[in-house]
């Protein structure tokens, strides 16, 4: 095989500041957008996030309407009911307000209006879809994030639960970025206490999984630039992004989390979001995403405090950081180097620490951050036993474009013993 190369950034323009929803309008009049569609959820819709948003656009005279059905952890039933709703106009820009649910059914929406494929499943990532290459560029998607978060705003990547399957997959393409993320502090002040430290473990993770996962020099070799995939592997560039993004965490997630009054803590967890956004939308993420697919579709009655949904879920988020720690005990030994550099930038006095704990040592600073701001106990919490876990490993295995990238190979006989350790985290 012959080895990768090279490696790339990509990423959305980003701008950062409270109060820049109001320029929206702006934006979107320089573009010479004339019918845009605003997508986001039924709970938002009443926030005051979009009537900014469409004060802002009122205020430039752009016409507009307004989709508020999107689903908190989205369908692909939830993305035909936004992608049948965008076909009614010919929309020329889309603006996203809302967290990864929102966002992520924008890109969807833009994908499947401007290319409509011949079927749903065609850019879906492979084995479980075609995998298609996106066929060309989409229209203006201007992503405006309320919860900090998935980093959805800088990434070309869109998620959602394949109902018949109970698993997670997703459309990756660096087409699907959004032209431009808008960052406002103003935006995150009415998130749950839950919300911020569910989407806070978020990041973490996509800043530890990428800091930890294989080396892009351990891929192999695409045939043409246009193959090589979003997610990389660990690389110079994206390793910048993801360990600030674990210091900005371990300095303000307990405290965005614990007082939402405190602007400067949200307003650096937003801006560490994008920053783990940067560093796993181009390195990538691995067990710990891979793994927590089938256990948010896979849920049974867990309805989450703060989330104010009609149905049972396990915000994206717990479904996680559930599996962090063990993950994180198997994979320590080989590359013990990152995972004790990570649990630094986490916060851990790793001084005296020795290679052989590192894994250990990472997977303690984790927890400790779990248990602080008060994530269900593991996944007996959430309500699975041990009965599940042929059903989890079974819905992990097809996640190939994220598990591949694990420092250390995964056997089903090896996710099975690590589901069977994150039943229980402390
Ligand atoms: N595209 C990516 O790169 C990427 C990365 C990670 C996760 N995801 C996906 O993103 C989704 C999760 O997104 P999320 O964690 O941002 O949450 P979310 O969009 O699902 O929203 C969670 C809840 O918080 C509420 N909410 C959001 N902002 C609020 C605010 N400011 N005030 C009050 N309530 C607010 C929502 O109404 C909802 O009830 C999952 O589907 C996940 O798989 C995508
Ligand atoms: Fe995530």
């Amino acid at each position: 095989m012959n080895h990768e190369i090279a490696f790339e950034m990509a990423v959305s323009s980003i701008r950062s500041g409270a109060g820049v929803t109001r320029e929206v309008g702006m934006d979107l009049a320089e573009l010479g957008s004339k019918n845009v569609l605003v997508i986001t959820d039924p709970a938002l819709a009443r926030l005051t996030p979009v009537s900014t948003v469409l004060e802002s656009l009122e205020h430039n005279r752009i016409r507009f309407e307004l989709y508020d059905r999107v689903r908190v952890e989205p369908t692909d039933e939830s993305f035909h009911d936004a992608i049948a709703f965008a076909k009614q106009s010919p929309y020329d820009a889309f603006v996203a307000v809302g967290g990864g649910s929102a966002i992520d059914t924008a890109k969807a929406v833009n994908l499947y209006t401007t290319y409509p494929p011949a079927d749903f499943l065609d850019y879906v990532n492979a084995p479980i879809g075609k995998g298609l290459p996106v066929p060309g560029p989409l229209k203006p998607l201007i992503a405006i994030p309320t919860t900090a978060g998935t980093g959805s705003e800088t990434t070309g990547v869109s998620i959602f639960d394949l109902t018949r399957m109970h698993a997670k997959t997703g459309i990756a393409s660096r087409r699907l970025k959004p032209t431009l993320g808008l960052l406002d502090p103003n935006n995150t002040r009415s998130l749950p206490p839950e919300v911020a430290a569910s989407s806070g473990l978020d990041i973490l993770s996509h800043a530890v999984e990428s800091y930890t996962a294989l080396p892009f020099s351990e891929r192999p070799l695409p045939e043409r630039p246009a193959l090589r995939p979003a997610y990389q592997g660990s690389n110079p560039i994206s390793d910048v992004w993801s360990l600030e993004a674990m210091r900005m965490v371990s300095r303000y997630l307990v405290r965005a989390v614990e007082d939402p009054s405190d602007d400067e803590a949200r307003g650096r967890m937003l801006l560490a979001a994008s920053y783990a956004g940067v560093g796993f939308g181009n390195a990538g993420v691995h067990l710990p995403h891979g793994m927590s697919y089938p256990v948010s579709g896979n849920v049974k009655n867990y309805f989450a405090p703060g989330y104010r949904s009609d149905h049972a879920l396990v915000p994206h988020g717990i479904s996680v950081i559930l599996n962090a720690p063990a993950v994180f005990r198997f994979t320590g030994s080989m590359r013990p180097q990152r995972h004790l550099e990570a649990a630094e930038a986490l916060g851990a006095d790793v001084s005296r620490a020795s290679l052989i704990d590192a894994g250990k040592i990472l997977s303690d600073r984790i927890i400790w951050f779990m248990h602080r701001i008060k994530t269900p106990n593991g996944l007996h919490a959430i309500g699975y036993t041990s009965s599940d876990i042929p059903t989890l490993v079974e819905g992990t295995l097809p996640q190939h474009r994220v598990t591949k990238l694990s420092p250390r190979p995964a056997s089903p006989e090896d996710l099975a013993h690590i589901f069977d350790d994150a039943m229980t985290a402390w």
